[in-house]
């Protein structure tokens, strides 16, 4: 029997054999950078003749991979390898598929510095966040093992005489995985391996930006013992190859994390019923963020800036929880805003791959267009106090950027810009705040500081989002501790990292036999 599920502890950067550790881990990929990779359909490497170049963010000229890119031929030969692998593996003893994902998650916690360095280089994370990414990978498959045993014992249910009654957790099909890139570990091995644990088996089509690291970890389920076929890389451009997956046949559910607008146009196809398909699609679609840290009157104001600083900058705001606007009473406005501009002064900006660097670059140009364009909307909507620049030409640096006396129906409190850029609200009371808070199409994280006892209730019950922070960030959540999951157009709140998660990759038979 498997000791509880405890989370992976962090590394310690302050300590300096960790950061030697880390620097010869990228030494170790560095020499590995700019290598092809193929496809893996049903244990078969296919390479392509089109590959697209994954590029490491801080140094847009140096190639990290060259990825094979499926067309739909390919995507179609995918979804039938799962379909074959599915016959088999749905069938294996639950404990059976979850030793698979226990050894994938000891051999992830021997490579864990090699991993996290594969994404400084390709997603531009520094040490912390990387080193968190790949600890949430490993509790993601550590915690979905034993979920996958706690669900194929006998299910408590009413007797009745007479009868024998048993529920079984049976799996769905054949899957279409679509993970974002943001956390390329984490989201990823979180997605595909709760799937598969429960007895599916998945196309993984990986986000392009970080298509090298998605390979690194279909690899290591393989090397982890994982059948042929019941994972298939399947790397490509969503549109190229999206609708084709998302539409087909045979895909009995699509797992999805990312953008709104790509969300509900999955919702929408997959809800079409194709000629020959006999089931309704599932779609489990987890999406963007416009997250909110609520500051009272009443607060500890230095706790609040850290928090804010935080959940705003913290690997350049590119977190669906991350925190974008700061919603602060009047009576502590002009002092938590002091705090969290010193503070934010002395953030690092550069090449993540520095011990000293706080902040990276954003994901790629398109993305630094598109935040620079929130930056001049937010010039003309509040008042520029910090930042709005760009950084090194040769990587997609953005700096930390806060606006001031922003309204709260302001384009820039009102959409997702993803990136280091952050909105000050002023609040006349509490319950304003409160109702500014809520006042957003999204409902993933909040945070809310105070001391007021009434106004940390008046949060629980008033505070509309899948996830609440009280008097802490609201970025950070942990597997098992913090099921993770939003509210209105941030999806479906499927809490990942919860007990009701693998349910959502399953469906429960009822057997009655009368003896
Ligand atoms: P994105 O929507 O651009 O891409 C996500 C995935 O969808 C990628 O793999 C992409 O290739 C694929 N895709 C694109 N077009 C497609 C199509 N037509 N059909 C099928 N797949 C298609 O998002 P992104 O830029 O990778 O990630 C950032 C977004 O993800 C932000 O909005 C962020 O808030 C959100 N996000 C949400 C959560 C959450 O848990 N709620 C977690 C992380 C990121
Ligand atoms: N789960 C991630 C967080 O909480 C997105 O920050």
């Amino acid at each position: 029997m498997r000791t509880e599920f405890a989370n992976e502890p962090l590394t310690d950067f302050r300590i300096d054999a960790n950061n030697r550790l880390y620097d010869e881990a990228l030494r170790q990929v560095e020499a590995e950078l700019g290598k092809e990779y193929p496809l893996r359909i049903g244990g078969e490497r296919v390479m392509t003749e089109r590959k697209a170049a994954s590029v490491n963010p801080a140094a847009a000229g140096q190639t990290v991979g060259l990825v094979s890119q499926a067309d739909e031929a390919l995507a179609e030969r995918a979804i039938r390898a799962a379909a074959d692998a599915y016959r088999s593996w749905s069938r294996a003893d639950p404990n059976e598929r979850a030793r698979v994902l226990f050894k994938a998650a000891a051999l992830l916690r021997r490579r864990k510095f090699e991993f996290s360095a594969w994404m400084t280089y390709e997603a531009g994370k520094n040490r912390a966040e990387a080193d968190a990414d790949t600890a949430e990978a490993i509790d993601f498959m550590e915690f979905y093992a034993r979920e996958m045993q706690r669900l194929s014992l006998p299910q408590p249910l009413v007797p009745l005489p007479e009868e024998e009654n048993e529920l079984y957790y049976i799996p769905l099909g054949v899957g279409v995985v679509i993970p974002p890139w943001n956390f390329p570990l984490a989201i990823l091995a979180g997605m595909t391996t709760s799937a598969v644990v429960a007895g599916n088996a998945v196309v993984l089509k990986p986000a392009s930006p970080t298509a090298v690291i998605a390979a690194k970890f279909a690899e290591l389920l393989e090397d982890a013992g994982l059948p042929d076929g019941v994972v298939n890389y399947l790397p490509g451009a969503g549109r190229d190859i999206g609708d084709f997956l998302v539409e087909h046949p045979q895909v009995r559910f699509v797992s999805f994390t990312g953008s709104r607008e790509v969300g509900l146009r999955i919702q929408e196809r997959a809800a079409r019923t194709a000629p020959g398909q006999i089931w309704i699609k599932r779609v489990v679609a987890e999406m963007g963020g416009k997250d909110a840290i609520v500051v009272d009157a009443d607060c500890d104001p230095e706790a609040a800036a850290e928090a804010i600083v935080a959940s705003a900058f913290g690997f350049s705001g590119q977190k669906c929880s991350a925190c974008s606007r700061a919603i602060v009473h009047e009576a502590a406005y002009d002092d938590v805003l002091e705090r969290v501009v010193r503070r934010t002064r002395q953030l690092t900006v550069g090449n993540p791959a520095e011990r000293s660097v706080n902040i990276g670059p954003v994901i790629d140009g398109d993305a630094r267009d598109k935040i620079m364009q929130y930056i001049e909307i937010g010039g003309q909507e509040g008042r520029l106090v910090l930042g709005g620049g760009t950084g090194d030409p040769d990587g997609y640096f953005i700096e930390p950027t806060i606006f001031t006396d922003v309204d709260a129906k302001a384009t820039i409190a009102q959409e997702e810009i993803f990136g280091p850029v952050l909105a000050f609200l002023k609040a006349p009371s509490f319950g304003e705040a409160l109702r500014m808070a809520n006042d957003t199409a999204f409902g993933l994280t909040g945070s809310v500081f105070s001391r007021n006892r009434a106004h940390l209730e008046q949060a629980r019950r008033e505070f509309h989002v899948g996830n609440l922070y009280l008097n802490r960030k609201c970025t950070g959540a942990l597997v098992g501790v913090h099921p993770f999951g939003g509210f209105h157009m941030s999806g479906t709140d499927s809490k990942a990292g919860g007990r009701d998660y693998l349910l959502l990759f399953t469906q429960a038979k009822a057997v009655s036999e009368r003896f």
